[in-house]
């Protein structure tokens, strides 16, 4: 049943099975948002049921918080916990420093506190996600519903004297009605196709009166797990230098992550 998992999700798949290695009993964990990260909610949730690992986990959405309590990950508040050890999310894109596109998913705005508010962040994604410059990916922006086309004027005002090459923003639609995110704030993606200068673009946008947060994340992930669809995984640590290959086999009962819909 295992191989009836296409190529893609094999590779989110051994992605979030070796990234669950790093999470050690104790430990205070952040779990991401999105397929890739739901994959990982999936097999931490394993280890907690199988193994008694012990953990306590803070969820960046509503929807990783309800699948994470089908799983039997016991859940608490980044206030409650306050501090964690590791947190682990899927991204839209990330370059050679490790610095991401997220937001893809709309959780933006809780997955970089959460992050940040962690020791070690390592992100999990398929190897299409690696890009020699970020941007190719719209770029989500979290903004407050008030006044949101005068935020997203005054956002395509300043891209003009950015380095980017596109300027298109758009307001994120769920159906005919605007996406509203868990913190009940709206997203705009912009268009950029190429980010010359994300660590002046992740400043400058969040000047903006009525930008909640941006999806740059800067300086803020310590290690990739990049999966591949042949089992393989390449883990690249951006403190110490090392890149090295593993390989992840997948067991008969992987297929329970088959009818996985996030
Ligand atoms: C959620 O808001 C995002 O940041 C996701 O982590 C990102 O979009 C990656 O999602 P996938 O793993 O579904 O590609």
């Amino acid at each position: 049943m295992a191989a009836e998992l296409s190529p893609i999700d094999k590779a989110k798949f051994v992605a979030a099975k070796r990234a669950v290695d790093f999470v050690e009993g104790g430990m205070k964990v952040g779990l991401g948002t999105g397929s890739t990260a739901a994959w990982m909610v999936r097999c931490l949730g394993e280890r907690v049921r199988e193994e008694g690992l012990k953990i306590l986990g803070v969820p960046t959405s509503s929807r990783t918080a309800e699948l994470a309590r089908k799983v039997g990950i016991p859940i608490t508040s980044l206030d409650d916990a306050k501090w964690l050890d590791l947190t682990i999310d899927g991204a839209d894109e990330f370059d050679s420093h490790l610095n991401l596109i997220k937001g893809g998913g709309a959780a933006l705005l809780q997955e970089k506190i959460v992050a940040t508010a962690s020791d070690q962040m390592i992100v999990i994604a398929d190897a299409a996600k690696e890009v020699a410059q970020l941007g190719a990916f719209p770029l989500p922006v979290e903004v407050i519903p008030f006044g949101w086309q005068t935020t997203k004027a005054l956002i395509e005002e300043t891209l003009v004297s950015l380095d980017v090459l596109g300027r298109d923003c758009t307001l994120r639609m769920n159906g005919q009605t605007p996406l509203v995110t868990d913190e009940a704030n709206y997203i705009v993606d912009l268009h950029l196709t190429r980010i010359g200068n994300p660590r002046q673009l992740a400043l400058v946008l969040n000047q903006i009166p009525g930008v909640v947060e941006n999806g740059l994340f800067i300086d803020i992930c310590d290690i990739v797990v990049i999966g591949h669809g042949d089992g393989r995984v390449t883990v690249r640590d951006i403190n110490s230098g090392d890149d090295h290959d593993d390989r992840v086999d997948l067991a008969p009962g992987d297929n329970i992550f088959a009818d996985m819909k996030e």
